[in-house]
């Protein structure tokens, strides 16, 4: 990659300027492309073998249980703080509660958009082909994630939590006039770092059976969702125009500070009987909840910076969100 100058390839054929080096950079770069179709194809395939209705799937009669959590301890928020060691045991597991009835709004926010996202994604394009086929097929599995998400939140008595007005506006302008793969990225930044946090809850025993299974579903179709990103993320900042590459890197840094912000609605704190300002300001400087966010987010921050998304201002944003060691 000729890394520095913002991305030469959209130019490369066809334009005189471009230096032999380039078109063999971009021909090697090209190369490594998985045709769209047979990656279209797989993932209907396996979409047609592992796709799951929640509503039959789960036991949506069965109670809670005492002394389970919502949500494993050591990804609350306020984990291993000052606040947290004097919570007790109860208080901790409600606030595990708000925060993944919390996390399933956020997850709606963000499904919703994306599913925009897709359908100006295929707007334009043969409906007949298997790539466009594909994605009415995860905007299937997002309705039904979303309509899970929703039940969970409302099973448990728990609030609705709407990110901010500002935030609501920020993703109305975004979803109408973003660039194909500036909505690639925001989708994958939606997408990995609450998997990673998945991945780590379906398996955990100490978590509610109804979690365990909602999380379960979530991540055996979201995987499907990261491939077909991933791969249309990595074909469009070889092909994008260069501006649109640029616009990428700054974009994408600015949803990486509005992720790190919104992430938790602050209100929890409040709903479990916490003073909301203090718990902000300890969350905010908390170590351990630094490293699980950065943690979470290194698949993602990983194969952005090997695509080329990471890099000058785009870069600086990203570690400023926290989310970029
Ligand atoms: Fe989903
Ligand atoms: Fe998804």
């Amino acid at each position: 990659m000729t890394a520095g100058n913002g991305g030469p390839y959209d130019e490369v054929v066809g334009t005189a300027m471009t230096t032999v080096t380039e078109a063999e950079v971009l021909r090697d770069a090209l190369g490594l492309l998985k045709d769209r179709e047979q990656v279209a194809k797989r993932l209907l395939d396996s979409s047609a073998k592992h796709s799951f209705d929640p509503d039959s799937e789960l036991d949506w009669d069965a109670p809670y249980e005492d002394g389970k959590w919502f949500w494993p301890p050591e990804l609350v928020s306020l984990y291993d703080t000052p606040l947290w060691k004097r919570m007790g045991e109860e208080q901790r597991i409600l606030l595990s509660q708000h925060e993944a009835a919390a996390l399933a709004s956020l997850g709606i926010w963000f499904e919703i958009i994306l599913m925009q996202l897709l359908v100006r994604h295929i707007y334009d394009k043969a409906a007949t082909s298997a790539h466009v086929r594909y994605a009415l097929t995860e905007i299937e599995d997002e309705c039904r994630h979303s309509k899970m998400f929703a039940r969970l939140i409302a099973h448990g008595d728990t609030p609705w939590y709407p990110v901010s007005r500002a935030h609501q506006n920020l993703g109305r302008v975004f979803k109408t006039i973003s660039t194909t793969p500036g909505s690639f990225t925001a989708t994958l930044l939606g997408e990995e770092v609450l998997d990673w946090m998945q991945r780590l809850t379906f398996p955990d025993e100490r978590v509610q059976p109804l979690v365990r299974g909602v999380t379960r579903i979530h991540v055996v179709e979201e995987a499907r969702h990261v491939r077909y990103a991933r791969e249309e993320l990595r074909r469009q900042m070889l092909t994008a125009p260069r501006w649109s590459q640029e616009f990428t890197r700054i974009t994408s840094g600015e949803f990486a500070r509005v992720f790190s912000v919104a992430f938790v609605n602050p209100e929890v704190y409040t709903n479990v009987g916490l003073d909301k300002r203090e718990a902000v300001a300890q969350v905010r400087a908390s170590g351990h909840r630094r490293e699980v966010m950065q943690t979470g987010a290194k698949r993602l921050t990983d194969f952005l910076d090997d695509i080329g998304v990471l890099r000058g201002m785009g870069r600086r944003l990203w570690r400023s969100s926290g989310l970029l060691a």
